[in-house]
């Protein structure tokens, strides 16, 4: 997400800083290359975010008044056997990031996620009031950190978004973009249904917005809704890997240490109606994304 952050804020008056608990890697520095040009800044300020003093020398020494936070602890299966580091990630370092805005009338932008809810069965895309049931301590743990936020007293834009992909890193794109090159056949899971969100879009909403801030929740994702067997499916089809014999299968046929939300489709009604944002169909953003990625 915070690579995709780069890119689009390239075209931004505003002045960024790009932070990480580690040095950017080799590959993401070249995808950054490619994709946005050999003037794009891939300057990394080492910052961990667990950190409030040193959360707090960077927002003084820079005057920074607007901080994104792309960081978590995101593997939703490691999370149930490493509930310590996930609640620190996602709860308490969110804090840190309220309380070091709050202290200079700044705004926290913080990403969460669709994975708040699930427990409860629905089959209507979640609102941002509805009640937060996680059925794991992933979401648990994002869930706190929105809490924590709330509770700060700062300035905050709360985004929830879903299945997030892109260009960089691990993410299911990546993924099955390998998967359905190198496999005869797959199973794909057809009875968990949400919508994809291309981080490139979810970026480019949040450089919008920022241009006038409005407190409060809001929910992101790409227009639609599909499986991730559906998502797979047109993986396949835009990356010409259509040898690959892709099947639907139920979520009981990959054990997994946490059950994952059946329906987690966000309602974004309220993030286009404040922001008069448009937001592209899933299908479309995931075609630019490998187009993208292929050319690299
Ligand atoms: N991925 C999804 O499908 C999805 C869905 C819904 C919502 N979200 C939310 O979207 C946001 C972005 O997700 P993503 O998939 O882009 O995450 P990601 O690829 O896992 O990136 C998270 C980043 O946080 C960094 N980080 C870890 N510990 C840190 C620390 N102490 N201080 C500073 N940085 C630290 C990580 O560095 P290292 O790589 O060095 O650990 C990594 O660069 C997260 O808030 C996530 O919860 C994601």
């Amino acid at each position: 997400m915070g690579n995709e952050m780069r890119i689009v804020s390239q075209g931004s008056n505003d002045k960024y800083i790009f932070t990480d608990v580690v040095d950017a890697s080799e590959e993401s520095i070249a995808m950054l290359r490619k994709l946005a040009g050999p003037n794009v800044d891939v300057s990394t300020v080492k910052l961990d975010i667990t950190d409030l003093e040193a959360i707090r020398k960077i927002v003084k020494a820079e005057g920074v008044s607007v901080i994104v936070n792309c960081a978590a602890y995101t593997n939703v299966d490691g999370a149930e056997t490493n509930q310590d580091i996930a609640e620190l990630l996602n709860a308490k370092a969110p804090q840190n990031l309220a309380i070091a805005m709050k202290e200079v009338g700044g705004t926290l932008v913080h990403i969460s996620t669709d994975y708040v809810f699930g427990k409860e069965p629905y089959n209507t895309p979640c609102r941002e009031d509805q009640k937060g049931t996680p059925t794991g301590v992933y979401g648990l743990t994002k869930l706190h950190g929105e809490q924590n936020i709330l509770a700060s007293g700062c300035n905050y834009i709360i985004i929830r978004t879903a299945w997030l992909y892109s260009e960089f890193g691990k993410n299911f794109v990546r993924t099955m973009l390998n998967l359905t090159a190198t496999r005869p056949e797959l199973k794909v899971v057809f009875d968990q249904v949400g919508t994809p969100t291309y981080a490139f879009d979810l970026a480019e909403a949040i450089v919008a917005i920022l241009k006038k801030p409005q407190t409060g929740i809001y929910h992101y994702s790409n227009e639609g809704v599909c499986s991730w067997y559906d998502f797979t499916k047109m993986i396949a089809e835009y990356s010409g890997h259509t040898a690959c014999n892709i099947q639907p299968c139920h979520s009981d046929e990959f054990p997994s240490p946490v059950k994952r939300p059946a329906f987690s489709v966000l309602d974004k009604t309220k993030i286009k109606q404040t922001f008069g944002i448009t937001i592209p169909y899933w299908t479309v953003s995931l075609s630019k994304c490998i187009t993208k990625y292929t050319n690299k």
